[in-house]
């Protein structure tokens, strides 16, 4: 049977090589959703992969679009469950300190949190019908007060934080669902710029390890990195 996969901001980075990796098995149908799939050329080559692609439009940043979208796949599915959610689309867009906290806060709140929050809310018929139930949403280091980070990237760090305190919300409201944190780590992305440390292959294949093969392993509301290591509230 059939594992299916939802995941937002396909396009590209780790969007995009989650769906690359996933179509690799003829047994996945992924559900990629882009801003927009009339330009979206590197996700468009995947649909000659093993696995079944759909590609939806779905900005995240538009409460109108999440709802057309989801219910687009809510079709596609046909009653079929819908195994894992995965929140990836997010923004990053200053580098602020406390000191030069940045407006385009609003923006970045409404994509990294609201985005997420309305995505997982209008999908919730597909992932009842699963048996797996499972809710990657996709943070950050960044987002942990204990790790100490200091003060850079204010605004995207609180937005991250503010992710987990959904996760959090998820996993007490529905002890049915896997609602996850996951690190991607430094990954070699637009977003994570030309210093960072990891290419985008390799937090992938971390993260579908801990995911796909390591889950019974992890609590509910778990905040890991790509791979499997505990990352402090
Ligand atoms: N890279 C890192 O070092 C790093 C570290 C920690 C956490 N993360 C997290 O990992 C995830 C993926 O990041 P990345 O590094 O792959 O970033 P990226 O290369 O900048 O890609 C971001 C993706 O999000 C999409 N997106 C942005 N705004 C959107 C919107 N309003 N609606 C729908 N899609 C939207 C982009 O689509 P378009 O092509 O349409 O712009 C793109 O597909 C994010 O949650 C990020 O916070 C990354």
């Amino acid at each position: 049977m059939s594992v299916t996969w939802f995941l937002t901001g396909a396009s590209r980075g780790i969007g995009l090589e989650l769906t690359r990796q996933l179509l690799e098995s003829s047994s996945n149908t992924v559900f990629a959703t882009c801003r927009s799939p009339a330009t979206a050329f590197a996700l468009d080559a995947l649909k000659s992969s093993s696995g079944i692609l759909h590609v939806v439009q779905i900005d995240v940043m538009d409460e109108v679009s999440i709802k057309a979208g989801c219910s687009r796949v809510l079709e596609l599915l046909n009653g079929t469950g819908l195994d894992y959610v995965i929140n990836n689309a997010a923004i990053s867009p200053v580098t602020d300190l406390p000191s030069s906290f940045d407006p385009v806060f609003a923006e970045t709140i409404k994509c990294n949190v609201t985005g997420p929050a309305l995505v997982t809310r209008f999908l919730l018929p597909a992932i009842e019908n699963s048996s797996r139930k499972v809710i990657v949403n996709i943070s950050s280091s960044l987002a942990s007060i204990s790790k100490d980070l200091g003060p850079k990237l204010t605004g995207y760090s609180i937005s991250k934080a503010g992710l987990n305190m959904l996760t959090y919300k998820q996993m007490r409201e529905r002890p049915d669902f896997i609602p996850i944190l996951m690190d991607p780590g430094w990954v070699k992305t637009d977003l994570g710029g030309e210093r960072a440390k990891i290419e985008t292959h390799v937090s992938v294949t971390g993260i579908l390890n801990v995911v796909d093969t390591n889950l019974r392993w992890l609590t509910r509301a778990s905040f890991t990195n790509y791979l499997g290591k505990q990352i402090p509230w």
